[in-house]
């Protein structure tokens, strides 16, 4: 195999597929030989550059007009005529929104839509998420065991999600189905047969985002950030756009929704893999923050990003020509030596673990960054406080095959509810 530029590709970059379940067990260690051999390699299974290092990485967030984030959103594998039919019969018509929108388009929107993420705003939330969070948590406490996932983690930030985005609670599990056929339908690999049952249900979700946006806009005064979006796009019309809304409205889900989810359930299994560590923060919550970010770092949810070359560039010494993809693994970067030292320790006193790469870098970084940081923070504080003997049960973590968005379908936890500390010390 050769790359586009004529040059031959190593056997490792042949063999490398991120929907394998080398990679969806442990990104950075599935491409630890690119980091420290091969940093930048092109994928033929994947069609893809990929990079590894920190450094790499780093440079190409901070440069998006020589790399635009335009495919982001892109289905990363190519749906066949028949999915791609239903999805038409549905009038599926998912557009930019702020993650794939270029300059200068989008930088205005940012700016226009960034009021409702000041520490400020989000103070308000606060309530809410910890009123969730207790709620879940009573549900299971009594019952000596629990799956963290199924139980409360997937729950609580799709609902946390949904009154931040402004939307009425209802219809719940039937978002659920959805906002996960949006994953496969991104960034997964759906069998033929498999497409068409996600299309049918993207395309569904797409039809529900546009209702749900009629009923806000009836109603414009509400404290989510759609309705502050509906009420921005009468002062800004060429910024905040039909196309935007209807987009954000389905894609905004999912991007606080399962990043969330899966990181926190990420988090938990990292920190019950190291008793010590969960020890610590259970003694000491004031260690809790700086516990997030190094999970963030050492086991993120999302382990990828894309961008496109929009020009010939070099990247970590390499010629990439324009119109390349580039797949760039920030998970790996967060192991990355150069920036971290004894980067594969889990250590959450580390003292530049907020370096990490997880919510991107530069003019696109993930805007919701604070809110996630916060609902993780509730969420480690509650099972802390409430469960400190809960420990991980034995089972084998599995994850739904995608390249970047990551974390165990279940998380299963026992601990003894006779020790359970409001019982003995109620
Ligand atoms: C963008 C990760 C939670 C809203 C992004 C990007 C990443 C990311 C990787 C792209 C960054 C780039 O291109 O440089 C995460 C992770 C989360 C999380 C790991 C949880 C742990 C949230 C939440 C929201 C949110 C709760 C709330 C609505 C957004 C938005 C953007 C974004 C609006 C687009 C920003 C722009 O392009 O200007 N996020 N995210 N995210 N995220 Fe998040």
């Amino acid at each position: 195999a050769a790359t586009p530029t004529g040059c031959p590709v190593s056997r490792r970059a042949a063999e490398f597929d991120p929907f394998e379940d080398g990679y969806q067990q442990d990104p950075p260690e599935y491409v630890r030989w690119a980091r420290e051999q091969e940093p930048v390699f092109y994928s033929p299974k994947l069609g893809y550059w990929v990079v590894t290092r920190y450094e790499d990485i780093k440079a190409i967030f901070r440069d998006n007009l020589t790399f635009s984030p335009s495919i982001a959103l892109e289905k990363i594998t190519p749906t066949g005529p028949e999915a791609n039919e239903v999805l038409a019969s549905y009038g599926y018509a998912m557009n930019r929104t702020l993650v794939n929108e270029d300059e200068p388009a989008h930088m205005p929107r940012r700016r226009a839509l960034m009021d409702p993420f000041t520490p400020e705003a989000l103070m308000h939330h606060e309530p809410m998420v910890r009123h969730l969070a207790r709620e879940y948590v009573d549900r299971f406490i009594d019952d000596g065991k629990a799956d963290l996932v199924d139980q409360m983690l997937w729950e609580v930030p799709l609902t946390v999600a949904l009154h931040f985005l402004g939307v009425p609670e209802e219809d719940m599990d039937t978002l659920r189905k959805y906002s996960i056929a949006h994953t496969v339908n991104t960034w997964g690999r759906p069998k033929p047969e498999e497409q068409v049952e996600v299309a049918h249900a993207v395309g569904k979700f797409w039809q529900f985002a546009g209702k749900v946006l009629d009923k806000m806009r009836q109603d414009p005064d509400g404290p989510g950030w759609m309705q502050y979006g509906i009420r921005k796009q009468k002062e800004l019309p060429d910024v905040v756009t039909d196309s935007y809304l209807h987009s954000m409205m389905m894609a905004g889900i999912v991007a606080a929704h399962e990043t969330t989810a899966n990181a926190t359930a990420n988090a938990m299994k990292l920190l019950l893999q190291h008793p010590q560590a969960w020890r610590d923060i259970c003694e000491d919550p004031s260690l809790i923050p700086n516990a997030v970010e190094e999970c963030l770092r050492h086991n993120g949810s999302v382990a990828a990003w894309r961008r496109l070359a929009t020009r010939d560039v070099t990247v970590g010494g390499i010629d990439i020509p324009a119109g390349s993809k580039l797949l760039i693994v920030m998970s790996s970067a967060n192991h990355d030596e150069h920036q971290f030292a004894d980067a594969d320790l889990f250590d959450i006193r580390r003292e530049n673990a907020s370096d990490q790469l997880t919510f991107g870098y530069g003019s696109h970084q993930c805007m919701g960054k604070n809110l996630a940081r916060m609902e993780m923070q509730i969420f480690l504080e509650e099972f802390t406080r409430r469960l400190p003997h809960m420990r991980l049960a034995e089972q084998r973590f599995t994850y739904v095959p995608n390249t970047s968005f990551r974390g165990p379908e279940h998380v299963f936890v026992e601990w003894d509810p006779a020790l359970n500390p409001e019982r003995v010390d109620p």
